[in-house]
């Protein structure tokens, strides 16, 4: 029987368990990213693991998130990642160079390998042939160090794509309308393989653009072939020898199909406040809007730009409407600059911002209140944006240029004929901003810098015996990290703080929270379905491993997040019978009693609701290696342990 793509990567990767579904497997990491937002705490972790030199093949630190410097924090921050990298063997990436998505799909990566990132959007390697994958900044950690990395032997979709987008239809209406079909809980335990003949027509910054925004599907990752179109694009980065040809056997098996025929898609839009809210831009036509923001690691390549400029060309930005463009890389913005594209888009009125997360992440351009904003970006959760009532549309670089000139949502293919646009034959490389480590015999005498915003992260305590406590928080369906742990230019330059950063978590929820987890020492979390979805911010579980919180009890999680509060040693459960969940009261008291038994002995737990007297069952779904890390205390007390 033949093997899908997804397949050959992994089992040519794996070191531990079996290639079957379902089941947890270990695999071997080649390369690995962080940003800034999570990667102060990753490489505090792996400052912990007491490990000279990273074993991967390429580790690369990325600069894209904290890039206001309101304060000392930041570039605190800045400054103690790029000594850490220095002195262990990791490429830098300074502030400045871009998104490290996009960058790292332009400099670094290769097809067939597996990188793993401390960022959720790490999927974006998919679109050159790589197996990558968003994790917590533990796992990362562990993988420099040579560690495995595991993960649920996923099913794998085929999204079978066929024709070609008509003239103004993007990349991002084909992934707006895979999430349209599959929702954000679609792709849990998955990776999405794109395959067939329509594969050919796109380029591989819309590949990266599809496979970006898988994450919102929820997927492990997703995947397009390594074929001709990669080569030309490998090659145009002056890096043909990462070129390898890669795809599924002609008689690989599939766990599920979805065809996808491309000529027939026209521009959509994920309406407030989900990415698979997707409607029809022609059914929002008309709709006055604030703001457009184009650019994230979702679409900020050189094509997007160029296909903005095109349509800003001789124009201007409507005057009811703020337009802020941020190429995503210094190679993008350098190109523009080249091109005359920049002057074009100056011209029109358009607000340039450095190649950088923004406003997708919070950092500055927060809409008016009540704003409606166009963004080119992956994510509309409510007051991601920064401001709460904001009205976010998620949509394509050229649904939101002809909108930002108009003033009102608008279909692109009012344009008319489609504009000549393609890569060039050659990128302009200048890697100047990418600040190599030093010879490792130069190691020794290399000092990391920490400014008095790196503070410790916490570290919990082996398993007790039992978990007696009472629920401090309880919460409804689709709790994103956002939720758990908010973002935005105030809350990012704590992400070394973890005392003070946990003043914030679950603020937007329960301003109390903070106040009343500490009150009680320690606690438990009762949510709904898809808890933790949305990013892989480690924060969301330790800030509440700071507070006290020992377990979550919920009706299904989001995959990294459970992996997430595991390295913290946070126990994850969910509702055996989920009308339990509405028998539960905030401040209930709840025990469980003799629990790593009870985790050893199967996946049922007993809980008592000691405040309403009665019991109920709960599933813990792990692992066998995750119940050791449970009883360690997390990823790091067990690493330790075991080296
Ligand atoms: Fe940055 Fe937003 Fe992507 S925060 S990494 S541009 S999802």
């Amino acid at each position: 029987m033949g093997q899908t793509l997804t397949e050959k990567i992994l089992s040519a990767h794996l070191v531990e368990g079996e290639m079957v579904k379902g089941s947890e497997i270990g695999i071997r990491i080649d390369q690995t990213l962080t940003q800034d937002a999570t990667g102060t705490m990753a490489y505090l972790e792996f400052e912990a693991m007491g490990v000279p030199r990273v074993k991967t093949e390429r580790s690369v630190a990325y600069i894209d998130h904290n890039t206001l410097q309101n304060g000392f924090e930041n570039a605190d921050d800045h400054r103690f990642i790029g000594s850490v990298c220095k002195k262990h063997g990791i490429y830098f990436s300074r502030p400045g160079n871009g998104i490290c998505h996009q960058v790292h799909l332009e400099r670094f990566g290769i097809p067939g390998k597996t990188l793993i990132g401390s960022d959720s959007h790490t999927p974006t390697g998919g679109g050159i042939g790589m197996i990558a994958i968003g994790a917590g900044g533990m796992d990362v950690a562990v993988a420099m160090g040579g560690g495995t990395y595991y993960i649920t032997c996923p099913k794998v979709v085929k999204v079978n794509l066929t024709g070609k987008l008509q003239p103004w239809v993007a990349a991002k209406d084909v992934i707006l309308e895979v999430l349209k079909r599959l929702s954000v809980k679609g792709g849990v335990g998955k990776v999405i393989e794109y395959c067939g003949e329509g594969v050919k027509t796109l380029s591989v910054p819309e590949r990266a653009t599809i496979t970006n925004m898988g994450a919102e599907l929820g997927a492990t990752t997703s995947i397009f072939p390594s074929d001709e179109i990669t080569h030309e694009f490998l090659k145009a980065q002056g890096r043909e020898d990462a070129y390898t040809p890669l795809c599924a056997d002609a008689d690989a098996v599939y766990d599920e199909e979805v065809n996808i025929d491309l000529s027939k898609l026209e521009p959509l839009a994920a309406c407030p406040h989900s990415p698979d809210n997707v409607k029809s831009v022609s059914e929002l036509s008309g709709m006055k809007i604030d703001q457009v923001c184009i650019g994230s690691c979702t679409n900020s390549s050189l094509l997007d730009m160029m296909k903005v400029a095109h349509i800003l060309k001789g124009k201007t930005v409507n005057p009811d409407v703020s337009l802020a463009i941020a190429p995503g890389s210094k190679q993008v913005l350098n190109m523009l600059a080249n091109n005359g594209a920049l002057a074009i888009m100056i011209d029109a009125g358009a607000r340039i911002l450095e190649s950088a997360c923004g406003p997708c992440i919070g950092m500055g351009q927060s809409p008016n209140s009540k704003g409606i904003s166009l963004r080119t970006f992956n994510r509309n959760f409510e007051g991601r944006s920064g401001t709460k009532d904001g009205q976010i549309y998620l949509v394509s670089p050229e649904t939101a240029a002809i909108s930002a000139l108009t003033g009102v949502f608008t279909d692109p293919r009012t344009l008319g004929d489609a504009a000549d646009i393609t890569l060039p034959e050659k990128f302009t490389i200048n890697d100047n901003m990418i600040v190599p480590p030093a010879d490792e015999k130069d190691m020794d005498s290399i000092e990391v810098l920490r400014g008095p915003n790196i503070k410790p992260f916490p570290v919990s305590e082996p398993l007790a015996e039992t978990i007696d406590a009472k629920c401090s928080l309880k919460v409804g369906d689709n709790i994103t990290t956002d939720h758990i742990m908010p973002a935005g230019a105030k809350i990012l330059p704590l992400r070394s703080n973890i005392p003070k950063i946990s003043e914030f978590c679950f603020a937007v929820c329960d301003e109390k929270f903070h106040d009343r987890a500490l009150e009680l020492g320690k606690s438990i979390i009762v949510g709904g379905s898809n808890y933790g979805q949305g990013s892989s911010r480690e924060h969301a579980a330790l800030a509440p491993l700071y507070l006290g919180v020992k377990a979550v009890i919920v009706k299904s999680f989001a995959r990294i997040h459970m992996a997430n509060l595991i390295n913290a040693g946070i126990v994850p459960l969910t509702f055996a019978n989920e009308s339990d969940y509405d028998k539960i009261d905030q401040m209930d008291e709840l025990k469980i009693e003799n629990i790593g038994k009870q985790i050893a002995n199967g996946k049922v737990i007993k809980v008592t609701n000691v405040t309403k007297g009665f019991d109920f069952e709960v599933n813990a779904d792990l692992s066998d290696r995750q119940k050791e890390m449970l009883y360690a205390g997390g990823l790091l007390n067990y690493t330790k342990q075991n080296s």
